[in-house]
């Protein structure tokens, strides 16, 4: 079960600011907190707030669903899946932790638009065992759309009318081109719920197909997930009001996530984007211009105490660090001692799990003796349940840190326009006033 330990916030007494007291600010912030979960949970009912994803570990028969699709297609080898950000990320970064050896399919994300790795992938492909998943919210993404037209005309040109057999449309149930299409053509579909964003959508088919056909155990995903929701709360609270206290009043407006696992090395990637799109806002809810959000920066124990960590230790005392960490070691190795290596012996006979413990209990001691905050969440294994609980309260943190700072954690305005000039510099019909804006830029 998942566990925060906060002992080392009040390390940053020794730098330029005082450290965190968490138990007095709690004491003295409680009410605020109270009324932010509070706020987020009256509004779950409302399909505006985005909050779905609260209950989407309780949908066991979505689970089933998806489940069942993939094993009614046993001649899945290779599984495609063309998405960007919140329609990529979990799925990435779960399948890095979890895929078991001997998954049903290999799985492979087109998350860009770079042609070289694009067409190395299509002639290492054989397209009469693969399978194409387009996973777009809106359904008209130009990154994942212009691969899903590059794969489908690849599929079609190989397999004919058997091509429709191959792609699979994750998208909103109603609207977008990707919809339009996939009803038209009788494209296998799942639906991503209205009320759910790309970032916190990692519970519904938008995860949960890809990590099918990567053998990850479904169910036990969602059961970590729900234990978070059910018993996570007042640690993601506490979580949320420690980063926020430490971005609002202590400057610290970078804030590291670094899990010592490898297999873990691609969570902090979607933690960095739940935050920074969910978090990083010009406005308030009231309208007020605000220009708020803390940076997130990704890092991986022990491998970056060998570059990261020198910043983190002597530069600027402007970060906060949350470690992870496992209680457990699956798998576990013994370091053999070898003649001639005498230098090296208080290695010999020990556990290969005992030194990455070591580090990651040395790592935030030495911060903390040089004045810099940290919290350490602690997790069982890099197991199903563990990570859904892990991921779960993750949202939780970011939707409670962005009730803190007044925002409306769950839009991302700011992607936008960057978005126009690209439809601009295409030819997209209808953004031509916007080609000159650019040419004069
Ligand atoms: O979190 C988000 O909402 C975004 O990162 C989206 O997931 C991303 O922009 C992709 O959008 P779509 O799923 O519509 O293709």
């Amino acid at each position: 079960m998942l566990e925060v330990e906060f002992s080392l916030l009040s390390a940053s007494r020794v730098g330029p600011e005082s450290g965190l007291e968490l138990q007095a600010e709690f004491e003295a912030h409680g009410e605020t907190l109270k009324r932010a979960v509070e706020a987020i949970r009256e509004r779950a009912g409302d399909p505006k707030a985005m909050l779905g994803w609260i209950r989407l570990p309780e949908d066991t028969e979505g689970a089933r669903r998806v489940r069942r699709f993939q094993e009614a297609r046993p001649w899945v080898r290779d599984l495609v899946v063309l998405g960007i950000g919140g329609s990529a990320l979990g799925a990435k970064a779960l399948a890095h932790a979890l895929t078991p050896q001997n998954p049903p399919a290999r799985l492979y994300f087109v998350d860009n638009v770079e042609p070289a790795p694009i067409a190395r992938l299509l002639g290492e492909l054989d397209p009469a065992t693969t399978l194409v998943v387009a996973i777009s919210k809106s359904g008209k993404t130009a990154e994942t759309m212009a691969a899903f037209l590059i794969f489908r005309d690849w599929l079609e040109r190989h397999l004919g009318q058997h091509a429709t057999d191959h792609l699979v449309a994750v998208t909103d149930p109603q609207n977008g081109p990707l919809r339009t299409y996939a009803a038209s053509e009788g494209l296998a579909s799942f639906d991503i719920p209205p009320d759910v964003g790309g970032r916190f959508s990692v519970f519904s088919a938008v995860g949960l197909l890809p990590l099918a056909f990567a053998g990850v155990q479904l169910e036990d995903l969602l059961m970590g997930a729900r234990r978070a929701n059910a018993k996570g709360l007042e640690a993601a609270a506490k979580s949320a009001l420690a980063l926020y206290l430490l971005y609002r009043y202590r400057q610290k407006p970078i804030h590291v996530l670094m899990p010592y696992s490898t297999r873990m090395a691609l969570i902090p990637a979607w933690f960095v984007q739940l935050h920074a799109e969910s978090l990083g806002k010009a406005y308030d809810r009231r309208g007020s211009r605000v220009h708020v959000g803390p940076t997130p920066l990704p890092a991986l124990g022990a491998t970056d105490q060998h570059s990261l960590l020198q910043l983190l230790q002597e530069g600027p005392f402007d970060k906060v660090v949350t470690f992870v960490r496992l209680r457990h070691h699956d798998h576990d190795l013994e370091i053999p001692g070898a003649p001639g290596l005498s230098p090296l012996r208080f290695l010999f006979g020990k556990r290969l799990g005992a030194l990455l413990d070591a580090e990651a209990t040395a790592t935030p001691l030495a911060l903390a003796k040089a004045g810099r905050p940290s919290l350490t969440i602690w997790i069982d294994r890099v197991d199903e349940a563990s990570l859904g609980e892990l991921l779960q309260f993750f949202m939780w943190q970011t939707a409670i840190f962005g009730e803190l700072l007044g925002i409306n954690a769950f839009d991302q305005p700011g992607v936008e326009l960057a978005k126009r000039y690209t439809y601009a510099l295409m030819g997209h019909e209808g953004y031509e006033e916007l080609r000159g804006e650019i040419d004069e830029a």
